[in-house]
């Protein structure tokens, strides 16, 4: 893994987000030459300081995906393109339809287009979301599992997840889907609670304020530490046999929101949790239990997680408690 990225010439679209900035800083580390591209979408994860560590070892465009001549332009020359760059809020897409849909799907059509005729050879690693699966109607949810989705934002995802399908197998264009589970970690946008549910926890306990859990907290989900994500995500890349597919990504353990918020508090020393019941707007997005099973990622890229939960929580905690004043304010 060391060398595969020394050099490599990369494409992160949302590079200023959570996961694009974990994903620069660690390919920078790796010695490859990276370029973000990103809107700032308000509300969103966007934002400099997740990049200071690297800030000028980067290359950044801000500009939209949805726009064909800078997605023309940006493409060139890039040997992967990590397509991280979404509206990414559950809730929001349900209010506003229209711009989930023309971001997540027409954007990913923009960027294709480029790929096709401006670069035929890069390589597409698309972020879908567990959420693409629905309500479990087994667990631990393997990639054969019915896909029905609950939200808009699901239903965007997954039709952008064929359309990178498509490209691959009917225009040549190399790409790859992954499933990916609820992440958290540093450089996760911690302004409000619309999306990022364990982020928002710890930025509840570090203001040892109320953690609050929905309805009786029973409800299971598989947390991802973001460390573990961006190595599955460079395996994955770096993995030729593995494009023209779609993999699980997430930790194949299932952990209940009321055990993960008395971890929390627990760990932080600080906050309170307190049972309050579902909103509307929250229910009619719930899809229930959630487990991945990751052993088709596994076999075919070799990866597995490392970072225990409490862990990841404790590393979490940290970075907040430093540069918490980064992340705050709306
Ligand atoms: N974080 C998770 O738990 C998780 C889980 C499953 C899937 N994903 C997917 O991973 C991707 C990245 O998510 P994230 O957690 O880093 O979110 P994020 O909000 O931190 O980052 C997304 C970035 O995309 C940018 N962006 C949005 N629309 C854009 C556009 N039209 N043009 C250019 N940039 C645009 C935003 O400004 C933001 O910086 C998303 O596609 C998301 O659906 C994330």
């Amino acid at each position: 893994m060391k060398h595969t990225f020394e050099k490599a010439n990369v494409l992160i679209t949302g590079g200023l987000g959570f996961i694009g900035s974990n994903l620069a800083i660690r390919l920078v580390e790796l010695g490859a030459q990276v370029t973000l591209v990103d809107n700032m979408l308000p509300r969103q994860g966007g934002n400099l300081f997740n990049i200071d560590p690297i800030k000028d070892r980067v290359h950044i465009n801000f500009s939209d995906i949805r726009n064909e001549l800078s997605m023309n332009y940006l493409v060139r020359e890039k040997d992967y393109i990590f397509h991280l760059a979404g509206q990414v809020n559950h809730v929001d897409s349900m209010r506003n339809p229209l711009k989930d849909l023309d971001i997540n799907c027409r954007g990913t059509l923009v960027l294709l287009e480029a790929c096709q005729h401006m670069n035929p050879d890069t390589r597409v690693i698309f972020a879908g979301t567990r959420g693409e699966y629905g309500k479990s109607v087994r667990l631990p949810v393997d990639e054969e599992h019915p896909t029905n989705p609950v939200g808009v934002y699901a239903v965007t995802n997954l039709t952008a997840e064929k359309m990178v399908l498509v490209y691959h197998r009917v225009k040549g264009l190399d790409g790859v889907c992954l499933r990916i589970t609820n992440t958290y970690g540093p450089r996760h946008q911690m302004m409000h609670d619309e999306y990022g549910v364990l982020n928002w926890f710890i930025r509840k306990a570090l203001d040892n304020d109320t953690i609050p859990v929905f309805g009786d907290g029973k409800i299971l989900r598989d947390f991802l530490f973001i460390d573990d994500l961006v190595e599955a995500l460079l395996k994955t890349a770096a993995t030729p046999g593995a494009y023209g597919d779609i993999y699980n990504v997430g930790s194949g353990k299932g952990v209940s929101f009321q055990e993960l918020a008395a971890i929390i508090e627990a760990l932080a020393g600080r906050g309170n949790v307190r049972h309050t019941p579902f909103t509307q707007e929250r229910k009619e997005v719930e899809p229930g239990d959630y487990i991945a099973n990751i052993a088709k990622l596994s076999k075919a890229t070799g990866w597995t997680p490392t970072v225990p939960l409490s862990e990841g929580i404790a590393r979490t905690l940290d970075f907040y408690r430093k540069y918490g004043a980064h992340y705050w304010k709306l």
